[in-house]
């Protein structure tokens, strides 16, 4: 969803169930967040983190667990939103005794809850976890899993893309367009190549110089800027962010030379109301969570038997639901953030309800 000011209660914030999670021996402090089953189980990744306080690690899982909420809605899956942080330092305290008792409490929600990756938690985790509990997703292909989401995430985020360019410019190619990437790591990569293919000119950055340097041995067409304000401030019509959260905000704003914003970072609003001063702007944004929907989508396909096909041309549905939510933002007078929103609303209230038809 756009942007959440959590406050710590879950009663006030809305969330169906919250779970404090200890074990002692291994070092395992976690908190399991679900916001919402109305649409299926809820499902949302393992965010390991050495948060300040107990405090700021259950304030992120309420504001996450509701996030995934909305984006799965809008995803089209029937799934609800959940997420679990795990409250420590990874690099000092993960252990497979401490990620199997974590599986073990997921285990114990019996299907309410499904994980997956996050921030501090990988692939070959998810595995671990797996000894412990049916309920886990974005596995090694080896084990049935999806792998590397972050594919279907850019093919995605170029969907919504292609969606904000038409509403804009009346035609979805981004031939010809000068696309912005700012953040050149797993989405940005594939990113870029997919807005090479269509014919856009993409001027891009990245901090780490082994990012820059793959760049330019493999797409040495890509103007490379020195960083994220000199892209913020270039002449490009498309602005992509794929670093870190809070890329929109009162000083990018006001610099901003695109129309169109549609990138994969999470949570790009830095706050309530840069949405309105976008608008004000003549910016059209493709809300973050409609648009980097496909890595869920292909982590959620595992539940079924992984398909890469059947979860791409999942992914390539971003392009509807970005046009139908733009279409909505113009209809109701509104920024595409609050459209989405209410559109996500609808779904979990529409179809979340059909569940009092009683089946035998
Ligand atoms: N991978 C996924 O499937 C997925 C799904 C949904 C959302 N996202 C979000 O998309 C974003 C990118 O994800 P990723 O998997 O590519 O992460 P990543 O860590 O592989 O890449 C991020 C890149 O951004 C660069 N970066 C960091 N700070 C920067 C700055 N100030 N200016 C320019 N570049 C900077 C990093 O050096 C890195 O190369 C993240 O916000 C992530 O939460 C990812």
């Amino acid at each position: 969803m756009g942007v959440f000011a959590s406050t710590d209660d879950p009663v006030s914030t809305g969330h169906e169930q919250v779970v404090f999670c200890q074990d002692k021996q291994s070092g395992l402090k976690a908190i399991i967040g679900i916001y919402s089953t109305a649409l299926g189980p809820a499902l949302g990744g393992t965010r390991f983190y050495p948060y300040a306080s107990e405090d700021d690690a259950l304030a992120d899982v309420l504001d996450l667990s509701r996030g995934m909420a909305y984006k799965n809605a809008l995803a089209g899956l029937d799934l609800g939103g959940g997420k679990a942080v795990i409250w420590g330092d990874p690099e000092q305290i993960k252990s497979e005794a401490l990620l199997r008792a974590y599986g073990r409490f997921v285990e114990s929600l019996g299907g309410r809850y499904y994980t997956a990756c996050d921030v501090g938690t990988y692939v070959a985790d998810m595995d671990v976890v797996a000894r412990e509990t049916r309920y886990v997703t974005g596995r090694s292909v080896e084990h049935g899993g999806a792998g590397d989401s972050s594919i279907l995430t850019a093919w995605g985020v170029f969907q919504g893309m292609r969606a904000a360019a038409e509403h804009v410019w009346g035609n979805p190619s981004l031939q010809g367009r000068r696309v912005g990437v700012a953040g050149l790591g797993k989405v940005g990569k594939y990113l870029t190549g997919h807005l090479l293919d269509d014919g856009a000119e993409v001027v891009a950055t990245d901090v780490n110089p082994k990012a820059l340097a793959w760049v330019r041995a493999n797409h040495p067409q890509v103007t490379l800027v020195d960083d994220a304000s000199a892209l913020v401030a270039a002449d490009i019509d498309v602005y992509a962010p794929c670093a870190l959260g809070g890329a929109l905000n009162d000083d990018t704003v006001p610099a901003l030379r695109a129309k169109v914003v549609a990138g994969a970072a999470n949570n790009q609003l830095a706050h309530p109301g840069i949405e309105k001063l976008l608008a004000d702007r003549g910016i059209l944004y493709a809300p973050d969570y409609v648009v980097n929907a496909g890595g869920v989508i292909q982590v959620a396909d595992e539940i079924e038997g992984f398909n890469f096909d059947r979860a791409k041309l999942r992914a390539t549905r971003i392009y509807d639901t970005t046009r139908e939510i733009l279409r909505l933002a113009d209809a109701e007078g509104v920024p595409p953030a609050v459209a989405a929103d209410r559109l996500a609303e609808r779904r979990m209230a529409d179809v979340g309800r059909l569940r009092a038809i009683h089946l035998r």
